[in-house]
C-alpha cells in the first residue's frame, strides 16, 4: 500500500552541466521501476535544466529547501510557487544541514510544511537526533518533539502527501549507518506518534524514509524492515551507478 519512495538529494552539488550528465545517467540506466517511486533533488540552480529532461519519465524532481512566503522582499529565498513552476513535485524540509548550519527550529519548519501542502508540493520532513543526544537516551524524545513541532496544525486529509524521513545526524555523511533493527524502532516509534497526531488510517499511509549513510550495499537490509519505506540519499546519489543499485534494492 506505501510504494517505496527512494529520493537522492544532492545538496551543494553539481553545476548544471553535471547535474545533466548525472540525470542522463540515471535515465538511461533506470528500466521500467513500476513497483517504486524515484525523486531527485538538485541544487537550485539545476531545477530549470533537469525539469524539461525528467518531464514524463519514472523520476520525479524535488527541491532541497522552500520559503514558506509566495513572494516578497526575501533576499536569496525561494518560493512553493517557483519551485512549482519548475515541475517540482516534493520538496525537503527540515534537514539537519538546514537546523544545524542555518538554524532553523521547528516553527519555521512547520511554515515551510503548510507553505508546501498549500502549493501542490509533497514535503519529506526530515527528523533525527545527534549523537549525544542518541547516547543519554533522549533520541526518541529528541525525535518526538520535532514531529509534533513541525507537524502543529497539519490535517489527517494532508497526510497522504506527507513524506517522513527519519535521519539521525551522526549518521549523515559519516559511513556510520544506524543498524536496521535501529532503524526499524525508531521507524515504528514514529509511526506511532503520527497516529496520535493523524490518526492511525493516516499514519499507516504515510511514507517512512531512512536517511544516512544509505548505500547500495545496506539498502537492501535496510528496505527489508517493515517500516522502512523508502530511502533518502545523499552521498551515493551522486553517482549514477550506486543510486541506480539504491533505487534498484531488493
Ligand atoms: P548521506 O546523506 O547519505 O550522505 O549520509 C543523507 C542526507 O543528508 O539526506
Amino acid at each position: 500500500m506505501r510504494v517505496p519512495l527512494i529520493a537522492g538529494n544532492w545538496k551543494m552539488y553539481k553545476t548544471v552541466a553535471e547535474a545533466v550528465d548525472l540525470v542522463d545517467g540515471l535515465l538511461a540506466g533506470l528500466g521500467n521501476p513500476s513497483d517504486r517511486e524515484i525523486v531527485v533533488c538538485p541544487p537550485f540552480t539545476a531545477l530549470h535544466a533537469l525539469s524539461p529532461l525528467l518531464r514524463g519519465t519514472e523520476i520525479h524532481l524535488g527541491a532541497q529547501d522552500v520559503y514558506p512566503e509566495v513572494q516578497g522582499a526575501f533576499t536569496g529565498a525561494i518560493s512553493p510557487v517557483m519551485l512549482r513552476d519548475l515541475g517540482c513535485q516534493y520538496v525537503i524540509v527540515g534537514h539537519s544541514e538546514r537546523r544545524q548550519i542555518f538554524g532553523e527550529g521547528d516553527a519555521l519548519i512547520n511554515r515551510k510544511l503548510h507553505s508546501a501542502m498549500t502549493h501542490g508540493l509533497r514535503p519529506i520532513l526530515c527528523v533525527g537526533e545527534t549523537k549525544p543526544e542518541r547516547d543519554s537516551g533522549r533520541a526518541e524524545s529528541v525525535v518526538v518533539g520535532q514531529l509534533r513541532g513541525c507537524l502543529e496544525g497539519v490535517a489527517a486529509s494532508a497526510a497522504a502527501d506527507l513524506v517522513v524521513a527519519y535521519e539521525p545526524v551522526w549518521a549523515i555523511g559519516t559511513g556510520d549507518t544506524a543498524t536496521p533493527a535501529d532503524a526499524q524502532s525508531m521507524h515504528a516509534a514514529i509511526r506511532q506518534v503520527l497516529a496520535e497526531i493523524l490518526g492511525s488510517e493516516a499514519a499507516s499511509s504515510i511514507r517512512l524514509q531512512y536517511g544516512g549513510s544509505v548505500k547500495p550495499d545496506n539498502v537492501d537490509e535496510l528496505m527489508a524492515q517493515p517500516d522502512i519505506d523508502g530511502a533518502l540519499v545523499g552521498g551515493a546519489s551522486l553517482k549514477a551507478d550506486s543510486f541506480l543499485r539504491i533505487v534498484q534494492f531488493r
